[in-house]
């Protein structure tokens, strides 16, 4: 597997953490201590298809490739207003693909999980080129009258184009049922039969996330380093999933490794679920950061509790 082009798409309008202290008891004092976060991206106007198929054209066009050279597509989506059909194959429709699609739910890792599914579809012979589009709106599903969630989030979409070589050193992906630290209990359409009506917007454990973060994040940074036989000063950048600086900083503590290795947007943007770490790469792509060769270690993690990390050679 080799990344080949990249794309992203943001709301237009920015929420400044100013802007949220008049609508709710906090600061921006607050949440830029705890949380890195100075503003984010919330989608008001525009629609997540929208920015969906906006990512997907940048990432082509990126790519020097056309919609129809593309074989498969997988999109990470947390949630979005169409139960059925999939996210995945209203954009294919909308960026005039006419491959199989797929959508993919691994909450904010859902952009690694979304890796591995095309290294295996390319290695197999399955696919050439494959799109991954990973389009959130965490902003439907907080409840925006809690402080506690709905400072942390931000909407985005950002998409990558992998094709067959050699780039992937490792991947290491794991699942452990923990619903408890992190849910949404999405609301369906009554059932007269069904006695066991139940809805929560997003309940978060924020101390139990910090935690689960952390662990699970240098675990599986040290597994994929060892598997590819990469060592910490051949790694040009640790791409970690944009939750909450403190978790990073954390991580890159725990490390003992350099700043200048992590880079961030969070301050930007938020937390936007599995866009995080492809927005992240398409800041660094078109601003000529990348150069061939570098070494890159991503780490993500989110609800399940699903985790995973991977070394890419860029
Ligand atoms: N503004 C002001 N005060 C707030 C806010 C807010 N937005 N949110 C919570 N508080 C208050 C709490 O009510 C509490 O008040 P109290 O002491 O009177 O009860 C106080 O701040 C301290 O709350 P704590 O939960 O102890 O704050 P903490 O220092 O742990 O920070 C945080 C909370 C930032 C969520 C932290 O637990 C954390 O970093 N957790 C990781 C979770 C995370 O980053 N999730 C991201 C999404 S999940 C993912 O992507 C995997």
């Amino acid at each position: 597997m080799k990344i080949i082009g990249t794309g992203s798409a943001l709301p237009t309008l920015t929420v400044t953490n100013d802007m949220l202290s008049e609508i709710l008891d906090t600061s921006h004092e607050w949440i830029s201590t705890r949380t890195g976060i100075s503003q984010r991206r919330i989608l008001s106007e525009e629609s997540l298809v929208e920015l969906g198929v906006a990512a997907c054209n940048e990432a082509l066009q990126n790519a020097n490739l056309a919609a129809k050279d593309i074989d498969f597509i997988i999109c990470s989506n947390t949630v979005n207003n169409y139960v059925t059909p999939a996210l995945s194959c209203i954009i294919q429709g909308e960026i005039g693909a006419d491959c199989p699609c797929i959508d993919l739910n691994s909450a904010c890792s859902g952009f690694i999980y979304a890796l591995d599914m095309a290294a295996a579809y390319l290695d197999s012979g399955k696919a050439k080129n494959i799109l991954i589009v990973c389009a959130e709106e965490p902003s439907k599903i907080v409840d925006w009258s809690m402080r506690e969630t709905s400072v942390l989030f931000g909407d985005g979409a950002a998409a990558t184009i992998v094709t067959q070589g050699n780039s992937l050193k490792s991947m290491h992906l794991t699942t452990f049922s923990a619903i408890q630290p992190l849910y949404y209990q999405r609301k369906l359409e009554y059932n007269p039969f069904n006695k066991r009506e139940e809805f929560k917007p997003l309940v978060m454990n924020g101390k139990d996330v910090y935690k689960m973060a952390v662990t699970a994040s240098i675990n599986d940074i040290n597994c994929v380093m060892q598997e590819a036989n990469v060592t910490q000063q051949e790694v040009s950048y640790y791409l970690l999933h944009q939750a909450n600086v403190r978790i990073m900083d954390t991580i890159r503590d725990y490390l003992g490794e350099k700043d200048e290795k992590f880079p961030k947007n969070i301050h930007k943007y938020g937390n936007t679920s599995s866009a995080s770490i492809p927005l992240l790469l398409d800041e660094m792509n078109k601003d000529g950061q990348l150069k061939d060769g570098d070494l890159i270690v991503m780490s993500a993690f989110g609800a399940g509790f699903s985790t995973g990390a991977c070394v890419l050679e860029w």
